[in-house]
């Protein structure tokens, strides 16, 4: 096991090493103006990167095959969690925020004053201790620089890692977090295939969409893209549970945009400037189909960011309408975009802002907790739901948990104490009463009547 380990390291240091020597060398070549010789060194640099990559995936697996059944599996997956997420919203805000900035610069550059023939626009701007000077041409310079900065990686990345991480957190613990035995009985094979199956059948049905000529209207084309994606939603609610449901509409979307960025963006961005370099005619068709989905990825923006977000509040993925929830916000925050579009723009259509704004103040209305007092007869004491929190909550919240998944006491809570009863009282009222997302898929069994007699304890004062 210690041999293996070993090897795969120094072979994963060896590659890493080769890919920088093979690095430098392109740039050598690059400089002496050898492009053929720079392209195949890049080439197998690429090979050698994907050769870490598979290295590394080697041993996680090995490492996994080690601890498996110990202690330290939870652990494991607790690391590789973290790490993982923590590189998909970096590389995620790096991907959204460039995106951001050029909608920003389409959107604000000088376009009238003092520009040569062949500028579309130019833009003064100040950050980071200097002032920036940027000029976009109305076509392309007259020869492309050697030096042309892509944006495609970001998008790739923020894709891979999230998809990585949909298998880290659901799918390899698919009994714990994607399926719900209250919601459908189903194997996680099952359940998984469903996920990917989707997420493929999305992808087909919206590149489709988009050849034809119902893509040119933007409307219509609105309407039917808001129906599929509340009719994900509604349709994984029937199959997963609530967090994976929710979840699962965002890495749809996200794969949409990731799809867009790789098989129609940056291959029309190739042939402008392969076209550039030839001097040959551009096409435009190719720049405004590009365009276009470019737009579809800026209005999927804030759905997916809400998403990714949601499983923090329950009183969205927890609530009865959960899809219906996830329908309004993905519908109210493009229409905040629109606005936001559209101000940019110069065209301040007021009515837009005060629609969506208004959308968002009605889901919080309709998420509001009924609460009801007059269930309560009689005064419930802290010894009557002690023993219930001991049995239904301890075997994940505690600082040894029982439970086979986890190492660590989830979201750092035990209630092995209570005062930590009492101090949390509000977050176990949105989760075990409100919304029922505790204890996690009920797992441990929890009654409708042990829930009632919480709610009332909470509800008389939460007195220990
Ligand atoms: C099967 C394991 C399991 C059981 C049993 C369980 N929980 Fe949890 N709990 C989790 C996990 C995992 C999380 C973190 C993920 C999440 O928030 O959904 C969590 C999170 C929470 C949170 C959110 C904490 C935060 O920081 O927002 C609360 C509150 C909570 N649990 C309360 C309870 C209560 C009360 C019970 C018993 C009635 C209970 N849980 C039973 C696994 C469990």
């Amino acid at each position: 096991m210690t041999a293996i380990t070993i090897t795969i390291v120094l072979l994963i240091i060896f590659f890493f090493v080769l890919a920088g020597r093979l690095g430098k060398l392109m740039e050598t070549a690059k400089e002496k103006g050898e492009e053929s010789s720079a392209e195949r060194l890049g080439t197998s640099r690429g090979y050698l990167f994907a050769g870490v990559a598979m290295l590394v995936a080697a041993l996680l697996a090995v490492v996994y095959f080690y601890i498996k059944g110990t202690p330290y599996e939870g652990h494991f997956f607790e690391w590789l969690n973290l790490l993982v997420r923590w590189f998909h919203i970096t590389i995620g805000i790096a991907w959204i925020g460039a995106s951001f900035y050029f909608v920003f610069l389409e959107n604000s550059l000088n376009r009238t004053k003092n520009l040569r023939d062949e500028l579309a626009g130019n833009l003064w701007a100040v950050h980071g201790g200097g002032f920036y000077y940027l000029e976009k041409y109305k076509v392309a310079p007259e020869k492309i620089p050697e030096e042309l900065h892509w944006f495609k990686y970001e998008a790739y990345f923020t894709w891979v890692s999230g998809i990585t991480l949909l298998f880290i957190v659901y799918y390899f613990n698919a009994g714990g977090m994607l399926l719900d035995k209250n919601v459908a009985d189903i194997s996680a094979l099952t359940g998984i295939s469903i996920g990917i199956g989707a997420m493929v059948i999305s992808w087909l049905l919206y590149a489709f969409v988009c050849k034809t000529p119902l893509v040119k209207n933007g409307v219509l084309f609105s309407i039917i893209g808001f129906l599929w994606i509340t009719f994900l939603a509604w349709f994984f609610s029937q199959y997963f549970s609530s967090r994976a449901a929710y979840i699962h509409v965002g890495a749809i979307l996200g794969t949409l945009m990731a799809g867009n960025v790789f098989f129609v963006i940056i291959p029309a961005q190739k042939a402008m400037v392969k076209a550039a370099k030839e001097g040959k005619p551009l096409n435009p068709e190719l720049g405004k189909h590009a365009g276009l989905r470019s737009l579809h990825n800026n209005y999927m923006t804030l759905p997916v960011l809400f998403i990714m977000i949601s499983n923090h509040f329950p009183s969205t993925f927890g609530h009865p309408y959960n899809w219906a929830i996830l329908a309004a916000i993905a519908l109210a925050s493009a229409i905040i975009k629109h606005y936001h579009n559209l101000t940019e723009k110069g065209d301040p259509t007021v009515w837009m802002l005060p629609i969506g704004v208004a959308m968002m103040l009605g889901i919080v209305f309709v998420t509001a907790p009924d609460v009801n007092t007059d269930g309560c007869k009689d005064e419930v004491s802290f010894t009557q739901i002690y023993p219930i929190i001991k049995e239904r909550c301890l075997p994940c919240h505690s600082s040894r948990p029982t439970d086979e998944l986890y190492s660590a006491p989830p979201n750092g809570i035990s209630y092995e104490t209570p005062d930590v009863v009492v101090n949390l009282k509000d977050k176990i009222m949105q989760r075990v009463v409100l919304t029922k997302t505790m204890p996690q898929n009920n797992k441990t069994g929890m009654t409708q009547k042990e829930r009632d007699l919480i709610q009332c304890w909470i509800e008389q004062g939460a007195n220990l």
